[in-house]
């Protein structure tokens, strides 16, 4: 079976990944979550797993974004929304686009390492793919300013090489 996987402009591909997002987190499931009424950013880039048959069948949003570590500006790349449809997943495909998410990170030479936030049943799946828990502190842009993130367990993954201690802040909207 072929597979196509893209990389495309955040905002432009948005419709494409859009059903994708609703099918897996509608507006119902959403509202009832922790971390529903959170205002995240938008990705800066899209990996979108396609197949001739069954269209796409997988999204992992990327971000670019210069954060703080301990009081020291730090290149870093995110990922987030990452999602396989249901009656899809076990064959690979999340971890085709993390891979492909990774990949285009190192390609930018200023980037120092990943950051993603998961919810506690998706920790197993991101440690076996070599991403380590952050034990300190995040901080984040919300409407009501800056606040503490603690929605969700921020993984962190070395490009060059990452921190697993201290103070980040994301200098903006989560993802
Ligand atoms: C998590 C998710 C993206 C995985 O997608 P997928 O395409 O099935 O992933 P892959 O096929 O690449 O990997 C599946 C493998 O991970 C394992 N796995 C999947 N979810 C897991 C989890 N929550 N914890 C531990 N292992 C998990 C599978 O057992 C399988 O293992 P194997 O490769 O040893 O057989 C998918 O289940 C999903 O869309 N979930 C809902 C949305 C979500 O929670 N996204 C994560 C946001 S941080």
């Amino acid at each position: 079976m072929s597979i196509e996987i893209d990389i495309l402009n955040g905002d432009a591909s948005w419709p494409i990944a859009e059903p994708l997002h609703q099918a897996v987190w509608g507006p119902d499931l959403v509202e009832k979550l922790p971390w529903g009424h959170v205002k995240w950013a938008h990705a800066d880039l899209r990996v979108l797993i396609e197949t001739p048959e069954d269209g796409l069948v997988c999204h992992v949003g990327i971000y670019f974004r210069t954060i703080t570590w301990n009081g020291q500006k730090a290149h870093v790349g995110g990922i987030g929304g990452v999602c396989t449809r249901e009656d899809r997943r076990g064959r690979g495909y999340a971890t085709m686009a993390i891979d492909a998410a990774v990949h285009t990170m190192r390609a930018n030479e200023a980037v120092r390492f990943a950051i993603l936030f998961c919810e506690p049943h998706n920790v197993a799946f991101y440690e076996a793919r070599k991403w380590r828990a952050f034990t300190g502190g995040v901080y984040c842009e919300q409407p009501e300013g800056r606040v503490r993130f603690t929605h969700m367990a921020p993984y962190v993954y070395d490009i060059v090489s990452a921190p697993t201690l201290g103070t980040i802040d994301l200098c903006g909207l989560p993802w």
